[in-house]
Order: structure tokens, then sequence, then C-alpha cells
């Protein structure tokens, strides 16, 4: 019997990808929002969160009435981070009066930041947003935190490897001069399950995969992955930072990586390869159950 709290079951749905699946009732954007229900033994009640809000309002209004838990059943909202395809459809739940959930997120996810490609490209939600949470509501993080039973943020995660630099082109503003942004704010979601093994959610795992897992080893203090779920952000990856990250995720004993949004195809052919059917390509509407 374990010493921790854990989840007894973890049910995963993407609510929001860039991918369909032929005649899907559901909506599909570049973006990411993903429902997990969590049961619990005993007489604990289950817990709903949703993880990321898709890039637009109207898309996640038309997923959570199509296919989604009533706005009243989410108990969290968690933000991976602050880019706008994340949290883009925050608003849909921030004006929705019969929701009522805590936000939960990253301190520095209320950054300015730019994409300085072709001119200075927003890339966080409108800055607004911010302003129309309840303060009771918002809860900033930085440090790992049990937010749930079995359910943990990762807080700030360390960059260690070699190959897992910030992105070129991103900037964010520092008392009117523009620096370059780390995505300090990119955090994920670790689940506790009943064989102690992990299962890791991540947004765009803009801090790197490696690093996302590593620090979840480290800190939850094991070495067993059930599965590693999210997007890993390759889509403009190099095929020697693709391949140096497979080789970094071979290390650890993952059961399952399920990717998709910006992981990027160039990626998945090479996990596909190297990891055979212990990788899946998630869609749009796509569940999980661990
Ligand atoms: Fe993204
Ligand atoms: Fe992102």
């Amino acid at each position: 019997m374990s010493e921790h709290p854990v989840v007894h079951k973890l049910q995963l749905k993407i609510l929001i990808s860039d991918r369909t699946r032929h005649g899907s009732p559901l909506w599909s954007e570049h973006g990411l929002s993903v429902v997990a229900h969590c049961t619990y033994s005993e007489d604990r009640e289950p817990v709903t969160i949703l993880f990321d809000t898709g890039a637009s309002a109207s898309l996640l209004r038309h997923n959570l009435e199509t296919e989604g838990p009533p706005t009243t059943d989410i108990d969290t909202v968690f933000l991976s981070h602050c880019h706008r395809d994340h949290t883009g459809g925050l608003s849909a739940l921030l004006d929705d009066t019969d929701a009522t959930f805590n936000l939960i997120a990253h301190p520095d996810i209320t950054r300015r930041a730019f994409n300085l490609r072709e001119g200075m490209k927003e890339v966080g939600p409108e800055p607004e947003v911010w302003e129309k949470i309840p303060r009771g509501n918002l809860l900033l993080l930085r440090e790992p935190v049990q937010i749930h039973p079995g359910v943990w943020v990762s807080g700030s995660i360390p960059r260690e490897t070699e190959f897992e630099r910030p992105r070129p082109n991103m900037y964010t503003l520092s008392d009117g001069r523009l620096i370059p942004d780390t995505d300090p704010d990119d955090m994920a979601l670790w689940f506790r399950l009943r064989d102690e093994g992990l299962v890791v959610l991540t947004g765009c795992g803009h801090s790197g995969i490696v690093n996302t897992i590593r620090h979840a080893a480290e800190h939850m203090e094991t070495e067993h992955f059930r599965a590693v779920v999210g997007g890993f952000h390759l889509i403009e990856a190099k095929p020697d930072r693709i391949s140096s990250t497979t080789e970094g995720l071979a290390k650890f004993d993952v059961q399952e990586l399920i990717t998709g949004h910006c992981t990027g195809r160039t990626a998945e052919d090479f996990f596909a390869r190297s990891f055979g059917e212990s990788h899946n390509a998630f869609c749009t509407g796509d569940r999980y159950q661990f």
C-alpha cells in the first residue's frame, strides 16, 4: 500500500489539439486543452482539472458543450504557460458566471512575451485577462506542490540538458527593454498512480521534454513513467536536436509517449521509429485511461 496519496484512476481527454479524427463533432485549432479527471478509492470526491484552454474562447465553448464536462464540474484550471494557443480560451470560462474554479499557473505567466521574427508579435494572452480573474481564485506557484491528492504542479523546470536551449526570436519586456525570453513560466502536471508510476502532462514542453521528465523523476523519486503526454515543441527543431531528444527519452523508463500539438511530424516519425507501439500521436477527442 502506498504511503503517498495516489490517483486511483486517471482519465485524460484531449479536448482541443491541432488534429481532428474524421467525423469528430469537436473542432480543432493550433492549441491544446486536456481534461484530466481523477478518481480515488475510499470516499474521496473525484477531481476535474482543465489543463490549458486552447487558443480561442468560441472553440473551447463549442468543445466543452459538445463533449466536455459541464463548466460547473471543473475544480481547477491549470495553465502550463502564457502562450495564446494555451490561454486564449480562458475568457470563455471567466465569462461563465456558473463556473467556480481555482486557476493555477506560474507567477511569471503575466509577463509580456513577444516573437520578434516579423515585428513584435505578442504571444501571450490579452494582458487584460489577468485582471478578470477574481483575486482569491488565482494561485501562482513556482515550486512543486501537490494541488489535489496525487496531483502535483511541477513548479519551475530546471534547464540542465545541453541540447534543450531557449528558442531564438522570443523576447520579453523588462523596464522598457526587450530581453530574451526563456519561457520561465513553463510547468507540467504530474499524476502519481497506484503503482507509483507517474503520468506527466506537458503543454509545449518549452523547458525541454527531457528536462521536464528529469525534474519529475528527481522530485517524485521515481524511475517509472506510465506515460508522458502533451506537446513537446519540436516542430521547428533540427534533426540533431530531435535525435538528442529521442536518445534522452530512451534513458527513462517511459511506458507510453503520447504526443501532439507542437511536437511536429518529423519528431513524431523519429519517436515512431525508435519507440514503436509505445508511441502514440493524439487527436482532438482522444481519450486515455491510466
Ligand atoms: Fe503550444
Ligand atoms: Fe508554447
